[in-house]
C-alpha cells in the first residue's frame, strides 16, 4: 500500500534539490545568521520550495524548519520537519556533501525520514516499523565487531566550543582506537552513511532537532542505535547525540563518559524544546 507520507516527504525532498541545483551556476548571496552560521538565497528558495509542495497536500499540518523556525509550533501533532540544505557551509565553498532533509514527526517520535545527498543523488528513507533504503534497496547498520575496525564520523560546531578542550582528548583516544575518523560537514548524511554500514559510528553536539529527524529514523530502522551522551532518548531536543551500530555505540558511549564531565553530557534543553 502506498504510504501517502512518504510520497509527500520525497517530493518536497526532490523538489529542494532541484532548487539549490538550480543555484549552483549563479553568484551566491552568502550571509551569517550567527557567529560561523552561514545561510544563502538557496536554503531560503529551498525551504519556500519544500514546505509549499507539503502544504499542497497537508494544509493543515505544523511544520518546523530551519530557516523559518517557530519553536512553537512543536507539539504533539504532526509536524514536518525541514532543514533544506544540511551543510551549508560546504554548499557555500562548492564542496559535494550536502543534504535535504525531512522529516514527518508525531506523538514524540519521527514516524517518516527521507534525506537527499544532492551530488550523489542518492536518496535515503524510512517509515517508522517498516524499515530503511537507499535508493529503494534496503539498507543495514554494519556488523563490525573490533573496535579497531571501526570507522566513525563526527562533527565540530560553528559557536558552541565549550567542549572543546574534553573533545580533543577524546579525539586522541579514538584516533589512537579506531581505524578513521571523518568530519564530512553534513549531519544528516554522517547519520544516514551509518544506517547503510559506511560509517560504523557518530557523535556530535550542538545539533538541532531538523538535522537529526529524519536521519536519526532512518538509522534506527536499519538497525542502529541513537541516544544522546548519556544513552538516553533526550537527543531529538538536546543538541548531543551518538549513533552507531551496538559495538561502535556503546564504545563511544562509554569514551564520552570517561572523557567528557557529566555537567558537559547533559542534554540542552534550549530553545528548540518541545512545547
Ligand atoms: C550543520 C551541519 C554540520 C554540523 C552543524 C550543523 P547546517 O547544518 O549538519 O555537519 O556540524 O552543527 O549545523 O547549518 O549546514 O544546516
Ligand atoms: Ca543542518
Ligand atoms: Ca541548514
Amino acid at each position: 500500500m502506498e504510504n501517502i507520507d512518504l510520497k509527500v516527504a520525497i517530493g518536497a525532498a526532490q523538489k529542494g534539490k532541484e532548487v539549490i541545483e538550480s543555484f549552483r551556476k549563479k553568484r551566491l548571496n552568502i550571509r551569517e545568521k550567527g557567529h560561523h552560521d552561514l545561510v544563502t538565497d538557496a536554503d531560503i528558495a529551498a525551504e519556500k520550495a519544500i514546505l509549499s509542495k507539503i502544504r499542497e497536500t497537508f494544509p493543515d499540518d505544523q511544520i518546523l524548519a530551519e530557516e523559518s523556525a517557530n519553536y512553537d509550533r512543536m507539539s504533539d501533532e504532526r509536524t514536518w520537519i525541514v532543514d533544506p540544505i544540511d551543510g551549508t557551509t560546504n554548499f557555500a565553498h562548492d564542496f559535494p556533501v550536502y543534504c535535504v532533509s525531512v522529516a514527518l514527526w508525531e506523538n514524540k517520535r519521527p514516524r517518516v525520514g527521507v534525506v537527499i545527498e544532492v551530488n550523489r543523488n542518492e536518496l535515503f528513507t524510512a517509515v517508522q516499523g517498516e524499515g530503511a533504503w537507499l535508493n529503494g534497496v534496503p539498507i543495514r547498520v554494519a556488523d563490525t565487531e573490533k573496535i579497531r575496525d571501526g570507522f566513525v564520523a563526527t562533527g565540530f560546531p560553528y559557536n558552541d566550543l565549550s567542549l572543546v578542550d574534553p573533545y580533543l582528548k577524546l579525539f586522541k583516544i579514538l584516533m589512537g582506537d579506531l581505524q578513521g575518523m571523518r568530519r564530512p560537514g553534513a549531519a544528516s548524511f554522517d547519520l544516514c552513511c551509518v544506517a547503510c554500514g559506511r560509517f560504523d559510528g557518530f557523535f556530535e553536539y550542538a545539533l538541532h532537532i531538523w538535522d537529526v529527524a529524519a536521519a536519526a529514523l532512518i538509522i534506527r530502522e536499519a538497525g542502529g542505535i541513537v541516544t544522546d551522551w548519556n544513552g538516553g532518548d533526550g537527543w531529538p531536543f538536546g543538541q548531543r547525540i551518538i549513533a552507531g551500530n551496538s559495538t561502535i555505540h556503546s564504545y563511544l558511549l562509554e569514551q564520552i563518559r570517561d572523557v567528557i564531565p557529566d555537567k558537559q553530557r547533559e542534554n540542552v534543553i534550549g530553545e528548540d524544546a518541545e512545547s
